[in-house]
């Protein structure tokens, strides 16, 4: 349950722009993928001159060299504000480095909404924020969410989770994987950003070694077991909850025995942190499975295995608009979300447009990237709606880096109470 209004106060922050391609330097071709956006919100007293501008130190230490009364001689890029709310694209890029679960949250890039001041040429800091990773956001809050059951918690999640491959103009220019990769970052550096919940389709393959694959329906990404391994070792770094959720088997499921392979190959891996079906699903809470040091819920969609499983809990439920049209997907899911009531299963908001054949022929360009950016930015602001964030569950998005919902996710729980 929330009481309070949240989101009401200006806010900044950056987000991941998802669309890429090459930039021409001469003669030489180089990626041009990961670039940083800026976004203001709630600024309706904004001012002739204002700007929103990205550093690489942090506006508002005044240790450091960003203490310099022209601030906006160190801004790397920056926009003048000419509405209350706006997004602009910068060209600087986000620089893939080796993610941690310890030490420094920030990844190096500030937001700060800038004015004048009225007395000096100095400029004031209205507000700022920075890029950062959230490994222990659900530890953090324990004192807050330890007591709350799961089904009432904002989740932040990702759609097709293991549909992931860093974007080269080499290998990634082809229809495939426009249209069949869903996001850019290893499972271990989704769940160190903040990612809670993956969607899994897992196929199976006889004559390959490793059997097991991460699919995209009928396309084949990688290894079962390189998910399993990011979801152990983060698992063991952090005690968070994490949600797996083997949402379809696209392809080779054709017996049962297929399916008790399956779970034998999973228990393997990270059996002693499964969490057993002792409760029902509206009444598990963090502080039980901290308890038991079990924090890997495993959901899987079919349900004549499951039901047999003490550790498979059932079907988790997908509201899947399987809408192409940005509109069509506000509408679907503001429909389930107004008028919800708190659920005793688990659930996700699947929310990402859903291409058809007619796209990859028209718009063979556009892939994935350029649907996520098109529905991310506006996704942002539709979850800021007291009914839309009060009455969520899980929410997966493609490229998610694109969107603030795991700032926000964080936010909402830190305001939650038991009802
Ligand atoms: C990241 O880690 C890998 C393997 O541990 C290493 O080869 C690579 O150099 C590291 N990259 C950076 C930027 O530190
Ligand atoms: C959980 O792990 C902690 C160490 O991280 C240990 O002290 C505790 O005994 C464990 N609890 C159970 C029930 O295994």
């Amino acid at each position: 349950m929330i009481t309070q209004d949240l989101f009401q106060e200006p806010e900044v922050f950056i987000t991941v722009c998802s669309v890429a391609g090459v930039a021409k330097f001469g003669k030489s071709v180089k990626n041009l993928d990961r670039r940083l956006v800026l976004n203001w919100n709630n600024f309706e007293d904004h001012q002739p001159g204002d700007m929103v501008a990205l550093f690489d130190c942090d506006p508002e230490d005044k240790d450091r060299r960003c203490n310099n009364s022209n601030i906006i001689e160190l801004a790397r890029d920056s926009v003048n504000v000419e509405c209350s709310r706006g997004y602009q694209r910068t060209t600087v890029r986000l620089e893939r480095k080796n993610l941690s679960t310890k030490g420094e949250t920030s990844l190096g890039w500030w937001i700060a909404y800038l004015r004048r001041s009225q007395t000096s040429s100095s400029w004031l800091v209205l507000k700022s924020n920075t890029l950062r990773i959230r490994p222990h956001w659900m530890r953090e809050l324990r004192n807050v969410i330890g007591d709350i059951p799961l089904t009432s918690l904002m989740i932040p999640g990702t759609h097709d989770a293991g549909a992931y491959m860093e974007y080269d103009h080499i290998r990634c220019e082809n229809i495939y994987v426009r249209y069949y990769i869903c996001q850019e970052d290893s499972i271990y550096d989704q769940l160190v950003h903040g990612i809670r919940y993956l969607d899994v389709r897992v196929a199976h393959y006889p004559s390959t070694p490793e059997k097991f694959w991460v699919n995209h329906d009928k396309y084949r990404i990688r290894p079962l077991i390189t998910l399993l391994e990011d979801v152990k070792r983060f698992v063991e770094e952090t005690k968070e909850i994490i949600f797996l959720d083997f949402h379809g088997f696209p392809i080779g499921f054709t017996s049962r025995l297929i399916h008790d392979e399956l779970f034998q190959f999973i228990n393997k891996e990270i059996g002693k942190y499964l969490v057993p079906k002792t409760v029902p699903a509206s009444q598990l809470t963090p502080n039980m499975l901290w308890r038991t040091n079990k924090t890997i819920v495993i959901t899987y969609a079919e349900s004549s295995i499951s039901s047999l499983n003490d550790y498979l809990w059932p079907y988790l439920v997908h509201a899947w608009g399987n809408k192409r049209k940005i509109g069509d997907l506000e509408k679907y899911l503001a429909d389930i979300l107004v008028n919800f009531k708190q659920t005793s299963y688990f659930w996700s908001a699947m929310a990402e447009i859903t291409p058809k054949p007619i796209d990859y022929v028209s718009k063979p360009r556009y892939g994935l990237r350029g649907f996520a950016e098109h529905v991310n930015i506006p996704l942002t602001y539709w979850f800021q709606r007291k009914n839309w964030y009060s009455n969520c569950m899980i929410v997966a998005t493609d490229f998610y880096l694109g969107n603030n919902l795991i700032e926000m996710a964080v936010e909402v729980n830190r305001h939650k109470k038991l009802a």
